[in-house]
């Protein structure tokens, strides 16, 4: 038994209008986010053994976000983020036909970001978000994932790297991790999406070499 099925049950036997959201029950929707004795996980993937039952379990709804009923949290914010995020812009096709040639492993390294299901765990325990409610300064670690996702894309032309420091906040994340460590997943968000991003940031706007190269070789970085 997993946690959402005992919400279940006390919504069936006990609470019927207590509000939870839920959709696939196999961890790849991202709805069922929640924080479980006190850390965010998916409660379709919790089981209730691997916890100890010796005492009350606690389920509360994510605290990053505004709360609307029970378990239920608004995590809208999200999706107005995401829309601020210049889209994906490929480079001219390498053929004629109109394709693409790419090295197999530019594609592996983008490849981890997109496995992500979209549950704002990670946005939940980023304490720039969950203590300092910097929401408006800073777009948390799933959308430096989707950033990293598009900037290391081996077809995207685009350039994000200037709103990364200005009106995303990347230079708010102290690298403290903990996004990663709940990422249900198993994206190395922190070293393998924010730390490369920041590099791009300290190259673009503070390393006076790489910019002179920028200049002559007409790169994105
Ligand atoms: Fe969830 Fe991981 Fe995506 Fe964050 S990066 S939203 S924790 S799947
Ligand atoms: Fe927050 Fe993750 Fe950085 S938890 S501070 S975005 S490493
Ligand atoms: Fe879809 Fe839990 S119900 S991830």
């Amino acid at each position: 038994m997993v946690v959402l099925d005992a919400v279940h049950q006390i919504q069936a036997e006990q609470a019927g209008d207590l509000a939870v959201r839920w959709n696939c029950k196999a961890g790849k929707c991202g709805s069922c986010s929640a924080e479980i004795n006190g850390m965010p996980k998916l409660m379709c993937m919790t089981r209730l053994n691997a916890l100890p039952l010796d005492r009350p379990l606690t389920v509360e709804p994510m605290k990053a976000f505004p709360h609307m009923k029970d378990l239920v949290t608004d995590v809208s914010w999200n999706y107005e983020v995401k829309k601020r995020i210049p889209k994906f812009q490929p480079r001219q096709p390498d053929a004629p036909d109109g394709t693409w040639r790419i090295a197999q492993e530019d594609v592996e390294r983008v490849q981890e970001f997109r496995k992500c299901i979209e549950c704002y765990l990670c946005q939940d325990v980023c304490h720039v978000l969950r203590d300092h409610h910097m929401h408006e300064q800073f777009i948390g670690p799933r959308f430096l994932v989707y950033a990293a996702a598009l900037e290391m894309h081996p077809l995207d032309v685009g350039d994000r790297v200037a709103d990364l420091r200005k009106q995303f906040g990347i230079g708010l994340c102290n690298i403290t991790k903990c996004c990663t460590k709940v990422c249900p997943e198993s994206i190395t968000i922190t070293d393998n999406a924010i730390i490369p991003l920041k590099e791009r940031v300290v190259d673009r706007f503070f390393d006076p070499l790489s910019k002179l190269f920028r200049v002559f070789s007409n790169s994105k970085r």
